[in-house]
Order: C-alpha cells, then sequence, then structure tokens
C-alpha cells in the first residue's frame, strides 16, 4: 500500500532500524528499488529531488510531482510491502506546494543554509501548509559539509543537540536530519571515514524521533570495479563504510538517503552490458543489467539497515 512515510518512520523509531529512502529519476530506477524491497519484504521510501521533478515534468514540477506519484502509487497499491513517495531536499515553495498538491506522502523543506531562526519560520510554514494535507515532514539542522581528516571541518557546520530540541518543539517537524559529517556524493571523506556519533546520540536523546541520515551512500567497492574495467574513472571515491552506517542505525538513525551507490550501480551495469553486447540497441535489454545491479545494492542496504521482513 501507499502510506505516509511517517508510519514506516515511527515503526521504525520504536524498533531501532532504519528504512533506506531511494532517490529516483525514472521508471528503472523505481522498478528495480521495487523489485529489492518485494525480495526483502521491506518498507520502502522513494524520494526525488526538485531536479528530478524538473526533469520528469520537462520544466513543470507539478507535471513531475504528479508522474512520479503516479507511477508509485501504481506499484504501491498492487504490492503487499508500505511504500511512500517523500520530495528530497525542497527549497522552493512552487516545488514544495506541488509535492504536497500532487499526493507525496512526505516532503523534506530544506532551509539549513539560513540562521535558525529563519529555518524556524520557513519550516512552521510548511508544517502548516503539510499538516493540513495529511503529508509529514522532514527539515534538517546543520551543514552536510563532511569531516575531513578526523576533524570536523567547523563545529558550526555540525548539528547543535540543544539547538534540535529546540526545534522539533518549535516547529513540529515529523522527522529531523541532523549533519554529523556526512556529505552528498561520491567523494565524502579525504582520510579514514569518520562520524560524530557524540552528536548523533545527544540528538536521539534530546528529541526521541525518527532520525535521517543524508549523504549516506556507502560507493560499493564492487559496483566502482565493474564501472572501472568497463571505462569508468572513480578514483578517490569514498562513502560511509557498512560498520559506521550500522553504528547509526544503532544510535537513532532511521531514514538512510541513498542515491549515490543506485547511480553507480546502474552506470557499472550499462556499461559492462554495452561493451560486451556492441550490437545491442533494444533499451530494455542495455538497461536490463543495469537495473539488476540497483536491485541488489537495494536489497543488500535493505538486509543491512535491519528493514528486511519488516514489511
Ligand atoms: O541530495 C541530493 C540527491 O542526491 C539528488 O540530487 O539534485 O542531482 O537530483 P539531484
Ligand atoms: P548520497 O549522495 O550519499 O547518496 O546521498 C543522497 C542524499 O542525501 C539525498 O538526499
Ligand atoms: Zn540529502
Amino acid at each position: 500500500p501507499y502510506v505516509n512515510t511517517k508510519d514506516i518512520l515511527e515503526k521504525a523509531n520504536k524498533e531501532y532500524y532504519a528504512v533506506a529512502a531511494f532517490n529516483i529519476n525514472n521508471l528503472e530506477f523505481l522498478q528495480a528499488i521495487v523489485e529489492g524491497g518485494i525480495e526483502k519484504k521491506s518498507p520502502l521510501i522513494i524520494e526525488t529531488s526538485e531536479g528530478a521533478m524538473k526533469y520528469a515534468g520537462m520544466g513543470d514540477p507539478l507535471r513531475g510531482a504528479s508522474l512520479f506519484v503516479k507511477m508509485v502509487r501504481e506499484f504501491a497499491d498492487s504490492l503487499d510491502i508500505p511504500i511512500a513517495l517523500h520530495l528530497d531536499h525542497g527549497k522552493n515553495f512552487k516545488y514544495i506546494i506541488s509535492a504536497i498538491k500532487a499526493g507525496y506522502s512526505s516532503v523534506m523543506i530544506d532551509a539549513s543554509d539560513k540562521p535558525l531562526e529563519e529555518n524556524i519560520k520557513t519550516t512552521k510554514d510548511i508544517v502548516r501548509i503539510a499538516h493540513a494535507a495529511g503529508v509529514s515532514v522532514e527539515a534538517e539542522l546543520g551543514k552536510l559539509a563532511g569531516i575531513e581528516d578526523n576533524v570536523a571541518s567547523s563545529e558550526s557546520v555540525l548539528v547543535n543537540p540543544d539547538e534540535a530540541k529546540y526545534f522539533v518543539e518549535e516547529t513540529q517537524v515529523d522527522f529531523l536530519a541532523p549533519a554529523i559529517g556526512t556529505s552528498h556524493g561520491a567523494f565524502k571523506f579525504k582520510g579514514e571515514a569518520k562520524l560524530d556519533f557524540d552528536r548523533l546520540k545527544k540528538v536521539k536523546e534530546l528529541t526521541k524521533m525518527p532520525l535521517v541520515l543524508h549523504g549516506a551512500s556507502s560507493v560499493v567497492q564492487e559496483m566502482v570495479e565493474i564501472a572501472e574495467n568497463y571505462g569508468a574513472d572513480f578514483g578517490g571515491s569514498k562513502g560511509v563504510p557498512s560498520d559506521i552506517l550500522k553504528e547509526t542505525v544503532r544510535l537513532g538513525i532511521n531514514k538512510v538517503n541513498t542515491d549515490t551507490d543506485l547511480r553507480m550501480a546502474f552506470v557499472a551495469g550499462l556499461r559492462e552490458f554495452l561493451q560486451n553486447n556492441p550490437k545491442e540497441f533494444d533499451p530494455r535489454k542495455y538497461m536490463g543489467t543495469a537495473k539488476t545491479y540497483v536491485k541488489k545494492v537495494v536489497s543488500d542496504r535493505l538486509e543491512l539497515l535491519g528493514s528486511a521482513n519488516k514489511a
């Protein structure tokens, strides 16, 4: 069924596991994610960025949002696993309202680059509108700047736990993304991978709410190797190692945002297939291996985060 993201995350919070939130831009990634979810009997959160809405709608975000709702609902309504659709990093009012109008299960309002009081005010406005429509809300505190060489680039970029408590009380958001040292993309750490576990622990103790880890891709070595064997150059790429991810789940993370790992798996499969089948031009075939690799990464992640058999 198609569900509210809040229902998926409140159960995860009570039972100490995390659900991966996978970014999509098209049908093929959605199919691969759904296959992984069915195989693992896991709840799923599908998310799209504002860029994805614009891309799918050929410039019209409401049209893009409606397409995504239709695609996701078509699978969700006919399957036993709970599936939610979430707007990732909503920054523009127009996009956030389009997602709510189209029927998303939840939206993120990301005003984390604004001063605290402005972040609170903006978040509160969105919470009021979204909650009136039965849509849950994620917000972010701190910046995804990463920790370099084991030293937080600056105390001020990571979440302040006392501020987090104040923020959630003021805004009434449903889940919170605290910055603890991750960053988006395939190049997260220059030296050893390290996150601020103490900070995460304090935020959980003070808020007790479902927490979200952004920039959580692991940069799966197997996929990097396949892609590089077939011509890619991903030199210097590094993600959040599995054991560190597991520790964040133990300390209270319930939603694990994953985009980069799926993109890399897809391109590995695509490159492999095209190089091995120079005469092939049927998209259902050349995207076949790509989808198989995305599904594998999805299944492994659902198992790792503990959401397998929680549907
Ligand atoms: O948070 C970023 C996601 O990976 C989506 O990125 O804006 O390229 O769609 P995008
Ligand atoms: P990755 O780039 O680590 O996959 O992070 C995705 C993300 O945080 C989407 O919001
Ligand atoms: Zn993110």
